[in-house]
């Protein structure tokens, strides 16, 4: 007779910046089967599982709702799975403290809380159209992004340290570079579609003035930035830091321009909406597919790939 023992009663797992579409729950899906099925290989009785999604308030949690129902009742068959919702910036304190087992943001953390504020009000554009200017205030505009990135994933990880328990683990993948091959690359993943917005604005559709004062909240760290600033807030122990292609050959030749515009689209949508109007989105759209179709240079993030980090939070 199979005799199964109970290793823990519930285990939470939530999930930072989860989106709407299908993806908000790709990753918890993942995470409940394997859990599911080491119980069965190990006989154990499966603990019972609560799933927490979190997102920014406009996040479309109507839609997030209908795949959680559908994702519940998959996972039925296998045991009892809790859901809920959690709106609010994962920059703030978004569950009970020591009550969370896992934690992963995938694809999210590279979103800083806002712009740097030294760029805003230095009145100092992300994105100079002049070349010989821009290349001038590179490493000013590099070095307030890093700084903002430092200070805002600083408070990540003190937050989620306070909400994991002891031993908790959190795996994070957002983009960003290898600093074994950081030679002549940006650090700045929008930097493509910073091009996009300034050919616009040389074809009268977008005013200098409102480009000089657009700032995307996004930044690519290295994995050593990465580790150094785990390091320092030092409530957790890296397991791992491994980088990993955002496309292999398979994903590019099945691409399409217009596949790539849609991704540019849904990604910077909101913002450029927020600052710009309504009105641009389709030109932004029909620029970067056109961009692409024709293989503009400045479009290709050199050297950008994803990084994933796994951490335990110390005891
Ligand atoms: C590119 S999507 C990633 C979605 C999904 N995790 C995936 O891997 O496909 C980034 C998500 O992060 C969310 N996000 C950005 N900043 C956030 C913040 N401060 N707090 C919570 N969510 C945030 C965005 O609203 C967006 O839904």
């Amino acid at each position: 007779m199979r005799k199964f023992t109970n290793a823990i009663s519930s285990i939470v797992i939530a999930d930072l910046g989860c989106s709407s579409g299908p993806n908000a729950v790709a990753l918890i899906s993942v995470a409940v089967e394997a859990i599911f099925r080491y119980c069965a290989l190990e006989q154990k009785v499966p603990p019972e599982l609560c799933v927490l999604l979190n997102d920014l308030p406009d996040n479309d949690f109507n839609n997030v709702a209908k795949h959680l129902v559908a994702f519940q009742k998959d996972a039925e068959c296998f045991g009892p799975v809790l859901t809920a919702i959690v709106p609010g910036s994962f920059y703030k304190r978004l569950f009970s403290s020591s009550s969370v087992h896992l934690a992963f943001a995938s694809n999210s953390v590279h979103w800083l809380s806002e712009a740097p504020e030294d760029l805003m009000k230095g009145g100092i554009p992300m994105y100079d159209a002049d070349d010989d200017l821009r290349q001038e205030r590179r490493p000013l505009v590099l070095e307030a992004y890093a700084r903002k990135f430092r200070k805002d994933f600083t408070l990540f990880l003190n937050l989620r340290a306070q909400e994991l328990v002891p031993g908790g683990q959190m795996v994070i993948s957002l983009p960003g570079y290898c600093s074994s091959e950081s030679a002549g690359q940006s650090n700045l993943p929008w930097d493509g579609i910073a091009f996009m917005l300034n050919d616009m604005v040389s074809r009268g559709v977008v005013e200098r003035e409102k480009l000089d004062s657009f700032y995307i909240p996004m930044y690519g760290p290295s994995d050593k930035e990465l580790r150094k600033i785990i390091e320092d807030e030092s409530s957790f122990t890296i397991n791992n830091i491994l980088a990993h292609e955002v496309m292999n050959d398979m994903d590019r030749s099945s691409i399409t321009p217009k596949m790539m515009a849609l991704a540019a689209r849904a990604a910077y949508e909101p913002i450029i909406v927020q600052h710009f109007g309504a009105t641009v989105v389709e030109e932004f759209e029909r620029t970067v597919e056109l961009h692409v179709r024709a293989g503009t240079p400045q479009l290709a993030a050199a050297g950008l790939v994803f990084l994933s980090v796994s951490l335990t939070k110390k005891v």
